[in-house]
Formats: C-alpha cells, structure tokens, sequence
C-alpha cells in the first residue's frame, strides 16, 4: 500500500466528471487499499478517487471512527438509487482546507454500488453514513460541498482560502476527523 497526495480547491482535477470502473482488477484493487491508508493518515472519514487525482468513480468510507476499519466500504461505481427526507448537516472536506459549512442533503438514501470482490451490494444509510456517501458521489461528478453552498459564501472561503495561503498554508493541528 501507498499514501497518496490528496488535492485540494482548486485544482482542476476535482472538477472533472469521474468515469465508471469498467474491471475490477488488480489496479483497482491497489487503489482502493491506497486511498484507504491516505483516508486514515489524513485523518478523515471519506476519499473518493478524483481526490488522489484518478478520475475514476471509486470512494472509501468509515464514517465509525470509535473502531476503525469495523465499518469500512469500498465501492465501485456507486449509484444513489432511492432518496427520502431532507437533512442539514456541517460538512468538512479533505480537499477543502480549514472550512465547514452547514449542506442539505436527502436525509435516507439507498445506494448500488460493486465492492473491488466483485459483488454488486446495496446500503441504506441515514445521518452521517447518508451525507457522506452523498458527499463522495458528488466527488466523482465534479463537485465540491462549497459548490452546493450560495455564491456569496463561497466567495468568502475562496477569500479565506487566499489569505490562508498567503500566511503559509494551513494550521497542521486543526482537526480534520470529520473531513469526508
Ligand atoms: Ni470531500
């Protein structure tokens, strides 16, 4: 296994439409356990491949950070097939330096997806399994949490962001556990 760089906004990799993984192959296999290690070294609860620059539709998760790796998915071309309810949630991303911000999101969804041992699975997820797996898919289709925000306050975190960068990049103790 292998660490792998995690890109942050705005490096035009994230906004890239992620294609279907058509073999679940060997290659497939050493990602998924890649971005696994990167998730956990971050640390976070989330990655999604076009967040380590391949723009293929695979995400990891474990959103149980009590027992890490008990709850742990990998998943290969995941679908949202059913949504239910509406639900708000403050959201943080590993690409998305020293920001959160309140998203609505659907509250229940149903998800198909196929696992890197070839079985294709369903999960039912609500709260923080449900916003996650929201947030990654959105990933593979090119999208950020901000970008769901107004442009007003996206505006202010690219300003942030600037002076962020401009004071030396950001502070290496904040708390990034619930980055997904
Ligand atoms: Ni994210």
């Amino acid at each position: 296994m292998a660490l792998r760089e995690i890109l942050t906004f705005p490096s035009p990799a994230l906004k890239k439409k992620a294609v279907d993984v058509k073999n679940i192959d060997a290659a497939v296999n050493q990602l998924a356990n890649d971005m696994v290690e990167t998730m956990y070294a971050a640390p976070g609860v989330g990655l999604a491949a076009p967040q380590v620059g391949v723009p293929e539709r695979m995400i990891v998760l474990d959103v149980n950070t009590e027992e890490p790796g008990k709850d742990l998915v990998k998943l290969i071309n995941p679908v949202i097939v059913e949504k239910h309810g509406t639900v708000v949630w403050e959201e943080g991303c590993l690409s998305v330096l020293e920001y959160t911000a309140d998203v609505k999101r659907s509250a229940e969804i149903l998800v198909r997806a196929w696992t890197p041992d070839q079985d294709e699975i369903e999960i039912e997820a609500d709260g923080l399994l449900s916003v996650a797996l929201q947030h990654e898919i959105d990933h593979l289709d090119g999208k950020l949490f901000i970008d769901r925000l107004s442009a007003l306050k996206r505006d202010l975190y690219k300003r942030k962001l600037k002076k962020i960068l401009r004071d030396g990049g950001p502070d290496p103790d904040t708390e990034r556990n619930t980055c997904i």
